[in-house]
């Protein structure tokens, strides 16, 4: 068994830094937001679990579906021998993809990047058992800051799965996907996962399940601040809603305060007041059209070769190569 390399690139100390500036910019503008990245510490990874197995929650099982069916054909079309995963968090779906590229004879390396030490050590644990022969390089970072510092050997293919790009502001998207472009040589690849616009209805029920795990999700950001920041954010006080947005094409979540507030963030030395019914925004989800996510990938320096979407188009999974 090859022994797993960790790098950490992103230690406790530079997360707590990046929360408070978050909360800072986010919590004196208008409206108030909070980044989505804040959702995931431990319990909120195990709520956004539970979200990708909700009825109502379809993307995930979407996209698995979708990499079942084109798996083989994007290791065979792309023949690169290292694999990079950002965002690989329990690196479920990555199986699918780390099996085709084994089947398709051209594997060697798996590189998984998350924020989330405590969730890569395991995955990648699993991963040495799993796949004998296959060296593993994790890497602890986030995917919007540290892509100049991904390992560089190798043919690379970097996969960003589950429609993750669909959180980033577009001026955030366009930065990433020309970070990404920097980092990688010409002729690397990148596999893109994708929602697409679909019917309203059903994306705001996914986003608002019935059961309420996705509501549990969105306050979670609260117990983050509360927890983080010493802030006292009475929970309870607010209320999960999801909306789309069609100008946008995105949905947005937002937490709605109950009565009016005010809330106290010590780590920070604010004071923030919330009216009665105000609202703020935690998340955006963009969902793409397909000519729309070549124009994005053209515009970074990448071409598309191919895209893959499933029977009902409400996910696409695109490879393309950097020019
Ligand atoms: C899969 C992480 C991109 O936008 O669908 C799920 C997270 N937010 N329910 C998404 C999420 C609310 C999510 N990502």
């Amino acid at each position: 068994m090859t022994t797993p390399l960790l790098d950490i690139h992103l230690t406790g100390a530079d997360a707590d830094a990046a929360l408070r500036a978050d909360a800072r910019a986010g919590l004196v503008a208008v409206p108030k937001r909070l980044p989505p990245k804040w959702f995931y510490d431990a319990r909120g990874s195990e709520l956004f679990e539970e979200i990708t197995e909700l009825p109502e929650y379809f993307p995930t099982r979407t996209e698995r579906a979708l990499l079942e069916r084109s798996a083989d054909s994007i290791a065979v079309l792309s023949g690169a021998d290292t694999l990079v995963e950002l965002g690989s968090g329990s690196s479920a779906k990555t199986r699918l993809l780390l099996d085709a590229f084994r089947r398709a004879g051209s594997l060697r390396r798996y590189v998984p990047q998350d924020v989330s030490e405590t969730a890569l050590r395991p995955a990648m644990d699993a991963l040495a058992v799993e796949y004998p022969g296959l060296e593993l390089h994790g890497v602890v970072g986030d995917f919007t800051a540290h892509l100049g510092r991904l390992p560089a050997r190798g043919r690379r293919i970097v996969a960003f799965l589950g429609g993750t790009i669909g959180n980033l502001l577009p001026a955030e998207r366009a930065e990433f996907l020309t970070g990404l472009r920097t980092a990688l040589r010409p002729g690397e690849q990148f596999l893109l996962g994708t929602g697409l616009v679909t019917d309203p209805d059903l994306l705001v029920a996914a986003y608002d399940d019935s059961a309420g795990v996705t509501a549990e999700f969105n306050r979670n950001v609260l117990r983050v601040l509360n927890r983080e920041l010493g802030a006292d954010f009475d929970i309870d006080a607010f209320a999960h809603k999801a909306l789309w947005d069609p100008d946008h094409e995105w949905i947005e979540m937002r937490l709605v305060a109950g009565r009016a507030m005010t809330v106290t963030l010590p780590a920070v030395d604010m004071t923030v007041r919330f009216a009665a019914g105000e609202e703020m925004c935690t998340e955006v989800s963009a969902k793409f059209r397909l000519p729309g996510v070549r124009a994005l990938l053209a515009d970074a320096g990448f071409d598309t070769i191919r895209s893959w979407t499933d029977q009902q188009e409400r996910m696409a999974l695109t490879l393309a190569t950097a020019v």
